[in-house]
């Protein structure tokens, strides 16, 4: 007797992903050391490992993220010139299920060409006051790509290389849920494995330990609660 095979429920074997995922996901900040390449490329680890195509976008003049992407062997292309971007961010979501975007750390024309194709833009902040205080560019540019778009991108804030026992996190938590864009409930944790991670052409998904198990986890909760927000919102 021939009993059929189980078929592969994609449910279960990628559960944490959503039905509606965004096409073109960026990381933007014009702040400097945020977060944003890190960001990147593990969310287009993660991707790969939950079973989407993912292509990672360099639209930062220091390409910081490419080397990495190609450590890891995974896909990616530098892009920093505006135009260009505008032009090839929608075509290269023809061909990939996710294409990741690392913005770069200016406030140039290059993230107001990430901000108007992207569908959802994660901002990542550190909890220190002088990045709180400028977060209020990058909100302003998010807030006037939505008006022109009429709601997209949807948008964001996460805070990034969070410090155990500090009561800079519960000041930082009140000062960006003040702002128009929502703050997501994860953050990520301050740990030296993430540091170590581009030197070893890895990312805490690939690398052993307890840390960097907890931030992987971390990066699962946030990217997980993101798709979401993104799903019910757009
Ligand atoms: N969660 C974290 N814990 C520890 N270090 C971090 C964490 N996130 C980022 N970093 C470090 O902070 C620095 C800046 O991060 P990066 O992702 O390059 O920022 P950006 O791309 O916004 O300039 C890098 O050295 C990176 O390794
Ligand atoms: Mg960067």
């Amino acid at each position: 007797m021939i009993i059929a095979a189980m078929p592969k429920s994609k449910s279960t074997k990628f559960a944490l992903l959503p039905e509606k995922l965004p096409k073109i996901l960026a990381f933007a900040n014009q702040k400097g050391g945020a977060g944003k390449s890190t960001g990147a490329v593990h969310a287009a680890d993660w991707f790969t490992q939950n079973g989407r195509s993912t292509i990672l976008i360099d639209a930062d003049g220091q390409q910081s993220s490419s080397g990495w992407l190609k450590d890891l062997g995974l896909p990616y292309k530098v892009i920093s010139d505006p135009e260009i971007l505008f032009d090839e961010l929608p075509l290269l979501a023809e061909f990939y299920d996710v294409v990741i975007v690392d913005g770069p750390g200016n406030a140039s024309e290059v993230t107001k060409a990430i901000l108007i194709r992207s569908n959802l833009v994660l901002i990542p902040c550190r909890d220190s006051m002088i990045d709180l205080a400028s977060t209020g560019k990058i909100v302003q540019f998010v807030r006037q790509a939505k008006e022109i778009r009429g709601g997209l991108p949807i948008a964001a804030l996460y805070l990034n290389a969070v410090k155990d026992n500090t009561i800079l996190l519960r000041e930082a938590t009140e000062a960006l849920q003040s702002s128009i864009i929502p703050l997501l409930n994860t953050t990520i944790p301050d740990r030296q494995c993430v540091k170590d991670a581009p030197g070893q052409g890895s990312t805490v998904f690939r690398m052993k330990g307890e840390a960097a198990k907890a931030v992987a986890y971390a990066y699962t909760k946030i990217l997980t609660e993101a798709l979401k927000l993104f799903e019910s919102e757009s």
